[in-house]
């Protein structure tokens, strides 16, 4: 959290963003022996327990890939679906700007597309979907367990549900996105709807910040 000050005014518009997510589909029962999503969001919100945590998925090019694979970078990790109909697309635009405007520093980054759709979100479907947005955004998928688990690390919630008269199902799914640091720990998050200009200004505070401690080049 402490990376994304100023705090105050950044957690109460969270907290607001999130309430409404939330507010969205009040009734959806939640599946048993599942973390209490409302739980799970007051712990991002406040900081508390941890965030983050180890991963076994696949790739767009149907590589098996680990949380492992990515040290040494910071990671932007954003969980979301390719059928997503509004916040998702705007987000990893602005995810893939970032990583422009960020110039030759964008390689110390990078950002994971998690998707909450394992079932229509094939390694093939993602490869399509994120050509659309920056070749440099790595997607994953799995088996809905596998996808679960991650999600349940980074306090993620998402559940589906189907809209009235339609036989297609959506996903409701916060939309937060993750900054962790080169060794895998957590810096912080940006509500939905950050600019890739305000990312790219604090992704560059933590690359001073690391460099002062010593822990980047
Ligand atoms: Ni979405």
């Amino acid at each position: 959290m402490m990376a994304l000050r100023p705090g105050v005014r950044l957690r109460v518009a969270a907290s607001a963003i999130a309430l409404a997510l939330f507010a969205i589909h009040p009734a959806v029962a939640q599946e048993e022996d599942r973390p209490d999503p409302a739980r799970m969001m007051d712990d991002l919100m406040w900081g508390r327990g941890h965030v983050g945590g180890p991963f076994e998925l696949v790739d767009q090019t149907g590589r098996k890939r680990t949380d492992a694979d990515f040290r040494g970078k910071f990671l932007i990790v954003y969980f979301g679906y390719t059928y997503c109909p509004d916040v998702c697309p705007t987000d990893l635009m602005e995810i893939g700007l970032a990583l422009d405007k960020l110039g030759d520093d964008g390689a110390k980054v990078q950002p994971l597309f998690i998707s909450v759709d394992p079932e229509r979100d094939t390694p093939g479907v993602l490869a399509n979907y994120l050509s659309m947005f920056n070749s440099r955004i790595v997607g994953l998928t799995g088996t809905p367990a596998q996808i679960r688990a991650a999600a349940d690390a980074y306090k993620a919630y998402y559940t589906k549900v189907y809209p009235e008269k339609r036989d297609v199902y959506l996903i409701d799914h916060t939309g937060f996105i993750y900054l962790m640091g080169p060794s895998g720990d957590y810096v912080g998050f940006f509500p939905p709807g950050t600019s890739a200009d305000r990312m790219v200004e604090v992704i560059r505070q933590q690359f001073a910040a690391k460099q002062q401690a010593g822990r980047m080049p």
